[in-house]
């Protein structure tokens, strides 16, 4: 038996109670569906920023009554410390983990308009860090980023070795880090730090200008759209399932001590071409009954992007037990049907 397959048994046996930010986002709203799947208490903090109430009314399509009875939301903003500690003490019954999604994504967007992205993610972190230590939680998981690496130019990406941050957005992930490491020398709260590798799947934002790469090519496709690549297609990156992503964060909410206060890539250990990226997900489509008959068409490389990203995935192997069960393919092929609903109903 896997340490996932052990962990979701005991979580069965021994339900927790979750408070997960972000929850109306696309990584969010998977973690809630497995979280209530898995009979947990979870209550859920989002401003609906870049999140959606349509991704809310999904998970309640795929649990039962009872399971959605243990969910609990809270439209509130994490800028807003009120908002956080409302959140984590809503129940008598403390929070076990919180898992923190919330913040504003996308290095365009954070070039675009730094001060509102550090205030998510850099204020909004810390009014939420500050909130689980003072109400004691066992663990708070956080969504780092792999654009910590910057221009660092090994690879894999080993979580130790760093580089200097492209992007302001990446600077709040880097200091997110920080401050975790800060709270947990500083007034002993345990954390965790999940450095996700270009996640994708269901419920993955594919419309506005800060779209990520995988809905953002499928909505194209499927709209039967021009589609551009920036660069030459050569570019690189480790696409990991989201489904892959959420047994990192689960695995991490209940390490044991030695897993506990590490930063861990959370990826699948691959790198993917763009140009392989726009094959596969043609092909895909195709096997779905939608053909895509364009070429891409190539232009400028992209200010503040790395050129290549593939992770080093031993230390979450080693110390949280992580296996991913899917690889790129597989995970789109599973993310596809979902695309083609919901872009042509
Ligand atoms: N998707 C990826 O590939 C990826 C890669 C690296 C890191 N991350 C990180 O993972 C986390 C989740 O990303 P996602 O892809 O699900 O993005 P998302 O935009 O779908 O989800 C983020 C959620 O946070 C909410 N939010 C934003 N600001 C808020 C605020 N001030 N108060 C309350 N809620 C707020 C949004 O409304 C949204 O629901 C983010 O922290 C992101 O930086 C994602």
């Amino acid at each position: 038996m896997s340490r996932y397959e052990e962990v979701q048994s005991r979580l069965r046996n021994a339900p927790k109670t979750w408070l997960i930010t972000g929850v109306a986002g696309f990584i969010g709203s998977n973690l809630l569906e497995t979280l209530l799947l898995l009979n947990q208490k979870v209550i859920g903090l989002d401003n609906f920023a870049t999140g959606h109430q349509h991704n809310l009314d999904e998970v309640e399509l795929e649990v039962n009554a009872a399971q959605w009875q243990n969910f609990s939301f809270i439209q509130g903003d994490i800028r807003n410390v009120e908002d956080c500690q409302k959140a984590i003490s809503l129940h008598d019954k403390p929070i076990d983990y919180v898992l923190h999604q919330a913040a504003l994504g996308s290095v365009p967007r954070s070039i675009a308009d730094p001060i509102l992205t550090n205030s998510a993610n850099i204020t909004g972190f810390v009014n939420m860090l500050t909130a689980a230590k003072d109400a004691k939680v066992k663990t708070f998981v956080y969504a780092a980023s792999s654009s910590t690496y910057g221009d660092h130019p090994a690879l894999p990406k080993v979580e130790d070795n760093i580089g200097k941050p492209l992007s302001p957005y990446a600077v709040t992930k880097y200091v997110n880090e920080l401050y975790a490491d800060v709270f947990q020398r500083t007034y002993g709260l345990n954390s965790t730090g999940l450095r996700y590798f270009n996640v994708f799947g269901k419920r993955q934002e594919p419309n506005g200008a800060y779209a990520a790469v995988i809905p953002k090519w499928t909505a194209s496709m499927i709209e039967n759209q021009d589609l551009f690549i920036n660069g030459d297609g050569e570019t690189s990156r480790d696409f990991c399932f989201v489904e892959n992503a959420v047994q990192a964060n689960i695995l991490a909410a209940t390490a044991n001590e030695s897993g506990k206060n590490h930063i861990y890539n959370v990826a699948l250990g691959d790198r993917t071409t763009l140009n392989e990226l726009f094959a596969s997900l043609a092909s895909a489509l195709g096997n779905n009954g939608v053909d895509y008959t364009k070429k891409a068409i190539y232009r400028d490389f992209r200010a503040g992007d790395v050129r290549h990203s593939q992770a080093d995935i031993s230390k979450a192997k080693s110390l949280l037990g992580y296996q991913p069960e899917y690889r790129i393919q597989q995970g789109i092929d599973k993310a596809m049907p979902w695309y083609i609903k919901f872009l042509t109903k």
